[in-house]
């Protein structure tokens, strides 16, 4: 199993502050039975361009790699891109894609989405070489129409969940089904910290879980990046 979504690269965003605090969080990712962790910082336009951010995150990877002993789960780069309008116009967010696949984590806005924002979403995935998945989509489904959500995956867009919405008893239920009808292609820690966002698989219900591993996106998603 990989954990498609967390925030362990030291001093990047508001996730680890540290190299020992994400070596906490690497060793409680592998307890916890994951095999591969998706390092996706935060990506804000405002503050970065995506070539410094890139700098920034190859410079706090080299200062953690010597410490990443064979019994954590293998590293992959990432980043989770905040929406900008405009976003698909921008060449430099292709480099933003999860090392060696055509994937890119992108959060939108805690609002109601326009046509215009859905539509730069969907210009964004139909680039050569890009595929978009939806970060945390259960954050936002009360404030969508339904059938947006059919209309994205019709158009490719894949979807990421974060194991909260399968751990908590208010949503569990919901969140089997989508898993089960493959409204969910990933799922994500989304962890920040050891105190209060830390690496939860182990409250993923076990169904959940062998799911997931099954979920044919996950299968695209390691032959692409092993592959690479
Ligand atoms: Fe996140």
């Amino acid at each position: 199993m990989i954990d498609f979504h967390t925030h362990i690269l030291p001093c990047m965003d508001d996730g680890s502050q540290s190299i020992s605090e994400s070596l906490s969080m690497l060793r409680a990712e592998a307890r916890q039975g994951i095999e591969g962790v998706v390092l996706t910082p935060h990506f804000y336009a405002h503050e970065n361009s995506p070539a410094v951010f890139l700098k920034r995150r190859e410079h706090n990877f080299r200062q953690l790699k010597p410490y990443l002993w064979p019994e954590l789960p293998e590293i992959i780069l990432g980043a989770e891109v905040q929406y900008f309008e405009g976003i698909c116009t921008v060449e430099g967010v292709c480099d933003l894609r999860i090392e060696g696949t055509d994937y890119l984590l992108l959060e939108m806005p805690f609002s109601h989405w326009s046509n215009h924002m859905i539509e730069d979403v969907i210009t964004l995935n139909d680039r050569r070489g890009m595929t978009v998945v939806l970060a945390h989509i259960e954050r936002y489904m009360a404030m969508q129409p339904k059938e947006i959500w059919s209309h994205l995956r019709n158009c490719g867009v894949l979807m990421q969940s974060n194991v909260s919405f399968f751990s908590n008893w208010k949503t569990q239920h919901k969140a089997m089904s989508m898993l089960s009808r493959r409204e969910i292609n990933f799922l994500g820690s989304d962890c920040h910290n050891m105190k209060l966002r830390q690496p939860n698989w182990d409250q993923l219900p076990e169904k959940a879980w062998t799911l997931a591993q099954k979920s044919a996106a996950y299968y695209d998603f390691q032959a692409a990046f092993y592959e690479a």
